[in-house]
């Protein structure tokens, strides 16, 4: 493997991002395989490379979108199908999960009659007046504490407010198809996915004996990838989804999920190269030809931790690792353990960085950030 990696970093040049399709396909086929009833959009956001968007939608995935461009990326993997079976797929397989839309995204969205969450009173007036076809999904606010990321802060209405959300919908002649929620992304603990459930289900029931033909429970996202030997398989948190949701709704749910980083992460792999290297108040310094405003960005918005490896071997000690740009800011880790005796020209490899890495890459410096190299098509 380590060859290989070597080889393929002197053929393309460094950096250089692999993503490995056949990885794509098997987190995929896992996913399904733990979690059967679950319908399985994948969240663009992760990594919205074309090629990605391909690969699962081959796999006969469903997506969720975050704007108008990665709904247009979407569709233009149907753009052949009639119209019919067009709208089917944007009906039954997009759904934009972004609570908050612009009202130029609303109108020229209006045509597809898309599904998109909600969590306030003003977005479904918004919603109302620029996109009255859409299908809503409202979202609560539920326990995100420990995931690697949260989102309870910032989206979400409090399970208090849901119903007056719901009947304000249905009172404008929206229609509301369902609840979604979000645990917080790399969510390890499993409590937040059964407490989420508990309160989504009294939501849920409450709309049934209201009348309202509720149908759609939407999991978000969170699945965990395994980072470390710590992080928890899919199969152990899919056997508390499985058990809970089938205690908590009746039959007839339709049962959905958000899951990006895990359809991802672990599908690429970086080779980065030492381009400098200096000591500097007795630590040793290297630099690299990748950093945190290009490859290494999700360090800053997804609190990841990233991981070296050299090929060289040698007395490891601590170690800083720094990108290209200008900025002092773009510190990739400031203590890494590393051999000391790595020289300019040498190699550094990063494990399971498909998740929220190039998806948000910059051009900051002029750096045009890492080659993608799609292996396994
Ligand atoms: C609404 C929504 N759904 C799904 C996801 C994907 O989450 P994850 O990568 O943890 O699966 C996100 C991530 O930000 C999100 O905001």
């Amino acid at each position: 493997m380590k060859n290989d990696l070597v080889k393929l970093a002197r053929k393309y040049g460094t950096p250089l991002f692999i993503l490995d399709h056949a990885k794509i396909r098997e987190n995929f086929r896992a996913f399904k395989k733990s979690l059967p009833t679950v319908q399985a959009y994948y969240a663009v956001k992760a990594n919205s490379n074309q090629e990605i968007i391909k690969t699962l939608f081959n796999e006969g995935a469903s997506f969720d979108v975050a704007s108008y461009n990665e709904f247009i990326q979407v569709h233009d993997q149907i753009q052949n199908y009639r119209k019919k079976d067009k709208e089917f797929f944007i009906w039954d397989k997009i759904i934009f999960s972004n609570t908050i839309k612009d009202k130029d995204t609303l109108r020229k969205i209006k045509k597809y009659k898309p599904l998109m969450t909600y969590d306030n009173a003003d977005e479904i007036k918004k919603i109302k007046k620029y996109c009255p076809t859409a299908g809503l999904v409202l979202r609560l606010k539920v326990p995100d504490t420990g995931s690697q990321v949260e989102m309870s802060s910032k989206f979400g209405a409090e399970p208090g407010d849901a119903m007056a959300l719901i009947d304000a919908a249905f009172d404008c002649g929206l229609t509301v198809e369902g609840l979604s929620f979000h645990v917080g992304s790399q969510c390890t603990n499993f409590d937040n996915f059964t407490n989420a459930l508990q309160i989504t289900s009294q939501i849920f029931n409450e709309c049934r004996k209201k009348g309202y033909a509720t149908k759609i429970v939407d999991m978000g996202g969170g699945f965990p990838v395994p980072y470390d030997s710590y992080a928890p398989k899919i199969e152990q948190l899919a056997h508390v989804i499985n058990s809970e949701t089938k205690r908590l709704f009746p039959d007839d749910v339709e049962l959905i999920a958000e899951p990006g980083r895990f359809m991802v992460a672990t599908a690429a792999t970086l080779v980065s190269e030492i381009i400098g290297k200096a000591r500097r108040d007795g630590k040793l310094f290297y630099h690299i030809n990748d950093g945190v405003y290009h490859t290494f960005s999700g360090i800053v918005y997804d609190h990841w931790i990233p991981n070296f490896s050299a090929f060289k071997r040698g007395k490891t000690e601590v170690c800083a690792v720094v990108g290209p740009t200008c900025d002092s800011f773009d510190k990739i880790s400031v203590s890494e353990q590393l051999p000391g005796n790595l020289e300019i020209g040498d190699l550094l490899v990063t494990e399971n960085i498909g998740a929220y890495s190039i998806a948000s890459s910059t051009k900051f410096n002029g750096f045009d950030g890492a080659r993608i190299l799609h292996i396994n098509k």
